[in-house]
């Protein structure tokens, strides 16, 4: 079961990363929620964020976080963000909260990136949470044919538009044993935006929090 105080234990870890001056990649969801409140008000002062949605950038704005433009800061040191599920091999799915685009963008634009969660998500084999992938609007229905033809169910996540103008399948049922591949096959479906698979670009650190504190894996 997910815990909230598990998800604080893990974003206050996280923190011992992020170097005074720094630009940081900061991801989305309630995890990273908690990250962002204690950057705010326990963290190193940094130079900016660049920011993977647009629920991220009101409260980094709110809290006096300077947002940047991914355009113009190169490549970053460090992203943080949560996830859905894990594997040990920290490969992960996201996408829950529907950003799973800017993220991936991100994540893939940064050297390190740490995932922070709650010690529920990590899971022996990747799936059961439904995977969401993001597609251009006009190709919903083909896509979701493609995905049904892979062995999953698809469900349309009716009434959410994305940060880019897109809606997201969530896809259940599939067994994804080799994440990698089926992350490579998805993005090859035309109309598909992004996977929420990050297997080719998993995390690097992935902190788990409980109750009683935080376990680190490194890829
Ligand atoms: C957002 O699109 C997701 O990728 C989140 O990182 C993921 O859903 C984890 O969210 P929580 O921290 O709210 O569990």
């Amino acid at each position: 079961m997910s815990s909230d105080t598990g998800k604080r234990n893990a974003a206050r870890e996280a923190l011992k990363f992020v170097e005074e001056g720094s630009i940081l990649g900061v991801g989305t969801g309630s995890t990273v929620n908690h990250f962002i409140d204690m950057l705010a008000s326990e963290g190193p002062s940094i130079r900016g964020a660049v920011s993977s949605s647009d629920a991220s950038t009101d409260r980094m704005r709110k809290l006096g976080i300077e947002i940047l433009d991914l355009n113009s800061t190169g490549d970053l040191d460090l992203y943080v963000d949560g996830a859905d599920e894990s594997n040990r091999l920290l490969q992960l799915i996201k996408g829950g909260g529907g950003a799973l685009t800017r993220e991936k963008i991100v994540a893939g634009a940064s050297k390190r990136f740490i995932c922070i969660a709650d010690h529920s998500k990590l899971v022996r084999a990747l799936g059961e949470f439904p995977l969401p992938v993001e597609v251009i609007p006009m190709a919903r229905s083909f896509v979701a044919r493609q995905l049904k033809g892979l062995g999953g169910v698809p469900h349309w996540r009716e009434g959410v538009t994305t940060d880019n103008g897109n809606q997201i399948i969530d896809v259940a049922g599939l067994t994804i044993s080799e994440p990698i591949k089926l992350e490579d096959r998805i993005n090859a479906i035309p109309g598909v935006v992004t996977v929420g698979l990050f297997a080719r670009r998993g995390a690097d650190v992935l902190l788990l929090g409980d109750e009683n504190g935080v376990e680190r894996l490194d890829r």
